[in-house]
C-alpha cells in the first residue's frame, strides 16, 4: 500500500499509522483523510490486525485541519469538509479492534479530535491539546464539541471550546482528555506494551467491550444494561469464551483463537 501522507506499518498482531507532514506538523489536508479512509479499509479487512496505534510524525501529532485548504471553504463546501473528516474519525472510532493514540506533540483542533476518536490516548510530557479553531472564527468540525465534553464533561469543554485554550499532558490527564502521560522518550514502549497486552486477550471479548463501552454514551443506563447483557450472552456463544474459563480452572494461560 503506497500512501503519500501516512506512514503504515504491519508489526507482529497490530499496525502503526503515523502521520506523515512533518513540516506542516502533520495539519489534516483532504489527501492525509483520503489516506486514513483507504488504509482502514485495509485494515478491517486483515485479521491478523488485532490492534492499531497512531502516532504523529515529528513535533506533533497533529496541528489540526489544514488551515490552508479550509480557508477556500464557503458554506457548503464547509459542511463537506466537516463531514469527510468527521466520516473518517467515526470510522476510527466504531474500529472493531482497540485504537490507541499515541499523542507524541501538538494536538490541536482536529489533531485533538482525531486523538479523542480512539479508544485509549497516551500523551507525552509535550503533548499539547486544545481546540482553538474559535480562535479562526469558526467551531469544531471533527467532533470538539461532541466528543471532548463526553470526555471532560459539558463545564471544560464549553470552556476549552470557547477560549481556544491549550492545555499541557499533565492538565489533559487531570481532565480526562488522556489516559496516561509519559516522559517523551518512553512514549511509543508504553503504547507498544499496551497493544501487546490488548492483543493476548479474546478478539470477541475485545470488539464486545469496545462496543459495549461506546454504546454507553448514546443509551439509557438501563438500556445500556440491556446491551451489555445481550452482548454478554453473544460472547457465551464463543471458542474463546469456553478456553478462557477453562484455561482458568485448568490453571493454564488461554490461547484464544478469535472465534
Ligand atoms: N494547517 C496548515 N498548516 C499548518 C497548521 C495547520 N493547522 N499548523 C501548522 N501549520 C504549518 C505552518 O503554516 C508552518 O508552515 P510553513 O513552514 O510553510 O510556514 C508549519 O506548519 C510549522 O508551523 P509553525 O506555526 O511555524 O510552528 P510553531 O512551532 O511556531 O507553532 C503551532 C506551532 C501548533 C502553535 C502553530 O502551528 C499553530 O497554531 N497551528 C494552528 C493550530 C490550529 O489553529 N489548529 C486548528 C485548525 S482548525
Amino acid at each position: 500500500m503506497e500512501f503519500t501522507t501516512i506512514k503504515f506499518e504491519k508489526k507482529a498482531g497490530y499496525a502503526i499509522i503515523t502521520l506523515n507532514r512533518p513540516d506542516k506538523l502533520n495539519a489534516l489536508n483532504n489527501q492525509l483523510f483520503t489516506d486514513l479512509d483507504n488504509v482502514i479499509t485495509a485494515i478491517e479487512l486483515d485479521s491478523d490486525i488485532r490492534a492499531l496505534l497512531l502516532t504523529g510524525e515529528g513535533k506533533a501529532f497533529a496541528a489540526g485541519a489544514d488551515i490552508k485548504e479550509l480557508n477556500a471553504c464557503d458554506s457548503r463546501s464547509g459542511k463537506h469538509f466537516s463531514e469527510f473528516g468527521s466520516n473518517v474519525m467515526a470510522r476510527l472510532e466504531a474500529m472493531k479492534i482497540p485504537v490507541l493514540a499515541a499523542v507524541n506533540g501538538f494536538a490541536l483542533g482536529g489533531g485533538c479530535e482525531l486523538a479523542m476518536a480512539c479508544h485509549i490516548r497516551y500523551a507525552s510530557n509535550f503533548a499539547k491539546m486544545g481546540q482553538p479553531e474559535v480562535n479562526l472564527g469558526i467551531l469544531p468540525g471533527y467532533g470538539g464539541t461532541q466528543r471532548l465534553t463526553r470526555l471532560v464533561g459539558v463545564a471544560k469543554s464549553m470552556e476549552l471550546n470557547l477560549t481556544g485554550d491549550i492545555v499541557n499532558a499533565e492538565e489533559a490527564k487531570r481532565i480526562g482528555l488522556v489516559n496516561e502521560v509519559f516522559d517523551e522518550s518512553e512514549l511509543m514502549e508504553k503504547s507498544i506494551s499496551f497493544i501487546e497486552k490488548v492483543i493476548t486477550k479474546s478478539p470477541i471479548a475485545v470488539t464486545a467491550i469496545i462496543d459495549a463501552v461506546r454504546a454507553s454514551t448514546k443509551l439509557s443506563l438501563k438500556e445500556g444494561l440491556e446491551y451489555e447483557s445481550q452482548k454478554f450472552g453473544e460472547v457465551c456463544g464463543s471458542q474463546d469464551f469456553k478456553e478462557g474459563t477453562l484455561a482458568f480452572l485448568e490453571k493454564r494461560k488461554a490461547n484464544f483463537i478469535g472465534k
